[in-house]
């Protein structure tokens, strides 16, 4: 689900295959990428849900400017995802409201 070539920037160059963890499941990613596209890339298309209604919300503008795509990355909350390079052993979790799932919620 990656772009390879792009027809106006040509071939898109990627980092090094890293790993990093998804509400505690190991999955890999492109060290630079968007967090966005190595959970798109690997299916994920929920990133948070809202606090009153408890809705889920993903990848919306893809640009840094809407919100939908925020989640808890390093025990940062609202942290945007589309516009935050992926790193090698980050901590990665959906956002619920404000914060991420206690160990006793799950
Ligand atoms: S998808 Fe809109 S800020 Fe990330």
């Amino acid at each position: 689900m990656r772009i390879k070539e792009h027809p106006i920037i040509g071939e898109i160059k990627k980092g090094r295959l890293v790993k990093f963890t998804f509400d505690g499941n190991e999955m890999e990613g492109y060290e630079g990428e968007p967090i966005a596209a190595a959970l798109k890339a690997a299916g994920v298309m929920v990133h948070r849900h809202t606090s009153k209604l408890d809705r889920p919300r993903g990848i919306f503008c893809a640009i840094g400017r809407c919100t939908d795509c925020v989640m808890v990355v390093n025990g940062k909350p609202n942290t945007r995802t589309c516009v935050t390079a992926l790193e090698e052993g980050m901590n990665v979790q959906t956002q619920y409201g404000v914060k991420a799932k206690e160990a006793d919620e799950a």
